[in-house]
């Protein structure tokens, strides 16, 4: 059975101090714990301007992390862009793609989204690739159809073979507090597993994200082929963190 994934997403919240606070308090809790990391994989997912602060507060301990996003080129004339290559350099592991803010607010498309995927794998770092359905796509029952397309055109091409962990979050979940129902998890999260299977890729998780609390994350933790979660606001305090990371 592969670990737990305990995905922290600050989107633009803490400064490198506070990210720095953040890290020094979770990493005395939880690095002594052998058992903690037998079970359980850690990533952070900081704002880029404390990337380095989180890097520095957990090196030497088993804790992912990496950029909210990177460029689809890895250098160039690309004013405000960030480099997966300079990320790479700082000490990151991971990139988070395909957020829905990013979708929704900065016009992410499926084919820049792919280009993102496999930078990241030429370059070894993995992808944490998200999708999800609004709440308007769910009414019209369109769910499955929206995220496998998001599945499909985003992994186009890729190396199937190279792990990936891909992030459903139903948009109308996130930062609402309006958590998917057990049942509405488990229904996906199936599809999806068989999905992803199905086109082959042999090393992959699923995570699920929306609202996930210490109070919800143990019944949602049990849901077939919930590999862990993808947490914002939640993941933002040591204490309700390390509440969910301890179900
Ligand atoms: P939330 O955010 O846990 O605050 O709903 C999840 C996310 O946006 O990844």
């Amino acid at each position: 059975m592969s670990k737990k994934i305990f995905a922290a997403n600050w989107k633009l919240q803490k400064n490198p101090l506070q990210a720095k606070e953040f890290c020094e308090i979770f990493r005395a809790q939880v690095v002594p714990q052998t058992y903690f990391w037998d079970h359980k994989e850690i990533f952070i997912f900081p704002q880029n301007f404390s990337l380095d602060s989180v890097i520095h507060a957990m090196k030497d301990t088993p804790v992912f992390t990496g950029p909210q996003n990177i460029h689809t080129e890895k250098s160039g004339a690309f004013t405000g862009e960030n480099s997966a290559v300079f990320a790479k350099e700082m000490g990151a592991k991971t990139i988070l793609l395909g957020h829905s803010e990013r979708r929704q607010y900065f016009g992410e498309t499926h084919e820049a989204l792919n280009k993102k995927v496999k930078l990241c794998q030429e370059l070894d770092l993995l992808p944490v690739f998200c999708i999800g359905e609004t709440l308007a796509e769910r009414e019209k029952g369109e769910t499955e159809k929206v995220c496998f397309e998001q599945i499909t055109q985003a992994l186009n091409g890729i190396d199937k073979s190279k792990r990936i962990v891909v992030a459903y979050e139903p948009v109308w979940a996130i930062g609402t507090g309006k958590v998917a129902t057990v049942e509405q998890v488990k229904e996906i999260h199936e599809k999806l597993y068989h999905k992803m299977a199905d086109l082959n890729f042999s090393n992959f998780q699923l995570l699920y994200g929306g609202s996930v609390k210490p109070d919800n994350a143990k019944q949602l933790l049990e849901v077939p082929h919930v590999d862990g979660f993808l947490i914002g606001g939640a993941s933002l305090e040591v204490d309700s963190f390390m509440k969910i990371c301890s179900q």
